[in-house]
This record gives C-alpha cells, structure tokens and sequence, in this order.
C-alpha cells in the first residue's frame, strides 16, 4: 500500500467520499495567510523568559514551545493521539529513527496477507510488543489528557491509533482504539467478541486455537482492514469546536484526515517534536514532547 496508508477494505460509500473530499479540498486553501510572531492568537500565551518561539515551515501560525491552551465551557474537544505519545514510556514509534518499521515490513507482519502466509511470524512481533508494553508506565502526557478528561468529562473524545493501554493506565476511562488493543486477541473466523489476553505466542509456541477451529489472532487492525469505530469517531469529530493530534506523524489513513475534515469550523492544533507530513491543515502546532508540553497545557474556563 503506497505510503503505508490503512485502506478503508469495505468502507461505507459515503464515509470514504467524505474523507477523499476533505484530502481533495486540500489544506492549505482554507487557511489564514501565515501570520508573525506580533499577531500571536490569544490563546496562546507566553511562560515568561523560559519561552521559546519557533517557526514551523509550511504550518499556519508562529508558535510558543511553553504555552497555554484556553478551552471555554463551549468546546467540545476531541483528541488524537499516535505512537509519539508513548514514545517517552519507552514503546518505539513506527517511523523515523529507531523506529518499527526501519527493523519490520509490515506487509509481513501486519497485514491480512501476512497471517495467511506466516501467523507465526505474526504472532511473533505481536508477541515482541506485548512484552515491550506490559513493562511501560505512563508518561506525563497521558496523565495530563486523563487529567483532562476529569475536567471536561464528556466534552472530551479521546481517539487513539495506539493499541497499548497507557492511556487506561494513567486514568482516561473512554478511549477509542481505532486500530485495535494489543491486550487483545479474537478469533479469526467466528464471531466471538475481542478477548483480553497477554499471552506470547512465540515458536515453538502453536498458534492458539478458538473452540470453533479457528485460529486466534491479535485484535488489531492491519493495514488492509477497516479501523474500529468509525461511524463513533467521525459523530465526534462532526461535534468538536478542537481538534488536538499528539504525536502522530500523519501518514496513515483515515486518522491523517481527521483534521482536514474539521478543518475550517474547529481550532486545529498538533503537539509533537516536529512537523507532521499534514502539519499545514493545522492553525497551531507546539513543537515538544507531549510528556513536556501536555503537563499545564489545558486551561479549561469555568463558565
Ligand atoms: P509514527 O511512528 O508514524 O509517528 C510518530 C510521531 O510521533 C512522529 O511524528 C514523531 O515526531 C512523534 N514523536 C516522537 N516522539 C514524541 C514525543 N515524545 N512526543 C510527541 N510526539 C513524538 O506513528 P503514528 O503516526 O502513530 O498502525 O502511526 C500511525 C499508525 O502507523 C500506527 O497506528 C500504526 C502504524 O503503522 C498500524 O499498525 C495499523
């Protein structure tokens, strides 16, 4: 698959034209002309001399390292994290250096294809990350979105394209994986609902077997298959006032295109270390680590 995108296999006619629309659209033309460091948005606001300023090539607006984002009792806030999140809880990012996909094809370890032709090498790497994961603790950036999240309850849609629970573990209570969990597993050809299971299915290891016969697989979503939830996430992202991605290369699809789709009627923010491939459809990017921008970021307005 060109770039590494999910494909959507069976997607809904309509949910699919709405995501090609908002690509097609195109990002850059429904944004504010590039605006200098004098014509900061309030809602930005400086941390006294231990700011920073930095310019992002291609990004909507100049932007503070240490700011303060101003969330009133209007907006309804919807988050995006990706594998940059847990980067600092010690689980490796896909892309760039040290990541995954520079040791793995994931044609051959994440994909339909792949558990047809070798499921053991694809339990395997599933394996591999179970044990990467269940050593992790979360970081200060999940703690402040579980922080957020007391604060704004409902208000907050906490969407995830990571399959470990660091999230769950720093306190959020609703998180959406919509690329599956990786604590999980489900059989590959009944029916049966997602199970937990932390088992490493290792050779010499057999793959494990459902009672119908089937064989069972990790309960994620492979490159190829339909992400989970989507009809949920696109009514929340149809809803939010702010759209918030966390480090999250933007790359793969549909997640890549969430903030195209809001894009005009939301604010658009990203926090990461660098400039996402979709960096330009978004109004503000803070350039740091979430586990040190995250902390004190959110000022929720009382109404
Ligand atoms: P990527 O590995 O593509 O991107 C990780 C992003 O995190 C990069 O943009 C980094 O700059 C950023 N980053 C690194 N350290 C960070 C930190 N401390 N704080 C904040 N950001 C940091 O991961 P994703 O975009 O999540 O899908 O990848 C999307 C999907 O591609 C994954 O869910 C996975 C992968 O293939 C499947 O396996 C189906």
């Amino acid at each position: 698959m060109a770039g590494g995108a999910v494909a959507l296999e069976n997607p809904s006619p309509a949910r699919l034209l709405r995501v090609q629309t908002q690509l097609r659209v195109g990002f850059r033309s429904r944004l504010p002309a590039p605006r200098n460091e004098s014509q900061e948005s309030s809602t930005h606001e400086d941390c006294g001399a231990s700011s920073q300023t930095y310019i992002i090539p291609g990004a909507a607006n100049t932007v503070h390292f240490r700011a303060v984002l101003n969330i009133s009792p209007k907006d309804r806030v919807f988050v995006l994290t990706g594998a940059g999140i847990s980067a600092e809880s010690g689980i490796p990012t896909f892309r760039g250096a040290g990541g995954l996909w520079r040791d793995y094809r994931f044609e051959e370890v994440a994909s339909p294809h792949a558990w047809q032709r070798d499921p053991r090498l694809v339990w395997e790497f599933y394996s591999m990350r179970r044990r990467v994961a269940s050593d992790a603790k979360p970081n200060p950036g999940h703690i402040a979105l579980a922080e957020l999240e007391r604060a704004l309850r409902e208000r907050l849609f906490l969407c995830t394209q990571n399959v470990d629970n660091l999230h769950e573990q720093a306190g959020s209570s609703r998180v959406v994986h919509m690329h599956g969990e990786l604590f999980k597993s489900r059989c590959d050809t009944c029916r049966r609902p997602p199970f937990d299971d932390a088992g490493a299915y290792e050779p010499p290891s057999e793959i494990p077997r459902c009672a119908c016969g089937g064989r069972i697989r990790p309960h994620i979503c492979w490159f190829g298959e339909v992400p989970y939830h989507v009809d949920e996430i696109f009514r929340a992202l149809d809803a939010c006032t702010l759209f918030l991605a966390v480090g999250t290369s933007g790359v793969v699809e549909p997640a890549s295109s969430f903030v195209g789709h809001v894009q005009g009627r939301a604010r658009t923010i990203y926090v990461g270390p660098e400039e996402p491939a979709n960096g330009s459809a978004f109004t503000e990017c803070y350039v740091g680590k979430a586990g040190e921008v995250l902390p004190g970021f959110f000022r929720c307005e009382s109404s």
